[in-house]
């Protein structure tokens, strides 16, 4: 068997964070402070890995599969075509890799379509207005939802100012902090929302650069809340729309979105190793994580097996 060519995978696994999981989960400081050290003593390796992946003769080798994966494969939200080729197309790739105990194993996934979708400033001047449905929003009426625009920078605004949001379109334009704070916007938007009578939410991207690109993810619906449709907008959009507010001047909006959901699908877990060479008997697994999963655009978190691992444990059982 070829040896596996696994440099890029290797240096993601300094990127990423390590942590021992015990039994139930937790981690005594005295073990992290070991792990610490253990993890600190790889630094010479790490930085070798990192050199041959950024500077050596594997430079540019995550990015150029990345490439022929996307290109080859498209966007990949769960539950589609897309998401089942690409499982194939992984399965193929690692093996063709040389890892070991290749496998897929059966799950069941959630399958939401985000389907055809549109929102359009009718008032005070036709705009159309460039949306993303979140993830597990439900659909609009055939015709749409035409509502007025309530436009607030913070769930506290939103909150002051309920008495006039029933039955219109929150639109927040909330400022970005940054993603791990910012992100509960999208995250419980539409449920802060329908909680004051709201008809739908249009939420701004979490980000903090726009080329009129709206950004979407998901979004949760809080128990007996109402659900009402949910989508991103731009930037651009939301400052519009913030400004028009300001100025006093009444903005409806008509949103319309064809999102579905459907009964969870069949999917597969991709499960692969690289038998370690020094303790093999010993049981020890370095864990890493990634996820195929993304609905509209191809590439934003990455090759999902060379870059997209998002923690590494290792287990000692016991
Ligand atoms: C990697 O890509 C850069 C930018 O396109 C290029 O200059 C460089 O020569 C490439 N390196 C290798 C090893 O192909
Ligand atoms: C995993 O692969 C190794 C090396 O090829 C092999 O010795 C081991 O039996 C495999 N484990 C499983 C669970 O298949
Ligand atoms: C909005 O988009 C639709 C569909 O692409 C197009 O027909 C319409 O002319 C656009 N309206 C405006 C005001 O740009």
């Amino acid at each position: 068997m070829k040896p596996p060519r696994l440099t890029s995978v290797l240096a993601l696994y300094i990127l990423c964070i390590c942590v021992e999981v015990s039994d139930h989960h937790r981690v005594s400081s005295r073990k992290l402070e070991l792990i610490k050290q253990e993890v600190a003593g790889y630094r010479d390796v790490a930085k070798s890995i990192i050199d041959l992946a950024v500077y050596g003769s594997a430079q540019n080798r995550s990015y150029e599969r990345l490439a022929l994966f996307v290109d080859t494969i498209g966007n990949r939200i769960s539950g589609s075509d897309n998401l089942n080729n690409a499982i194939k197309y992984m399965y193929k790739a690692l093996r063709d890799d040389g890892l070991q105990n290749v496998s897929l194993e059966a799950v069941k996934i959630p399958h939401w379509e985000r389907g055809k979708e549109s929102a359009m400033m009718i008032q005070p001047r036709k705009k159309n207005l460039s949306i993303l449905g979140l993830g597990g929003s439900v659909g609009t009426p055939e015709e749409g939802i035409t509502a007025e625009v309530i436009v607030v920078s913070s769930f506290d605004e939103l909150h002051r100012r309920a008495a006039e949001a029933k039955g219109k379109i929150v639109v927040y334009n909330q400022k970005f902090v940054s993603y791990g704070e910012t992100v509960q916007y999208r995250g419980r938007g539409a449920s802060e929302a329908a909680k004051v009578g709201a008809v739908a939410s249009l939420i701004r991207s979490i980000t903090p650069f726009s080329i009129n690109s709206p950004h979407t993810g998901v979004q949760e619906y809080e128990n007996g809340v109402q659900k009402i449709p949910t989508a991103c907008i731009t930037i651009e959009d939301a400052e519009l729309m913030a400004r028009l507010a300001s100025r006093g001047v009444k903005i409806v909006v008509n949103l319309y979105m064809g999102a579905v959901q459907y009964p969870d699908a069949d999917s597969f877990n991709t499960v692969a190793e690289i038998v370690g060479s020094k303790y093999p008997e010993q049981e020890r697994y370095m864990l890493i994580r990634g996820h195929y999963r993304l609905g509209r655009t191809d590439a934003t978190i990455l090759h999902p097996f060379l870059v997209s691992a998002e923690c590494v444990l290792w287990i000692f059982p016991q």
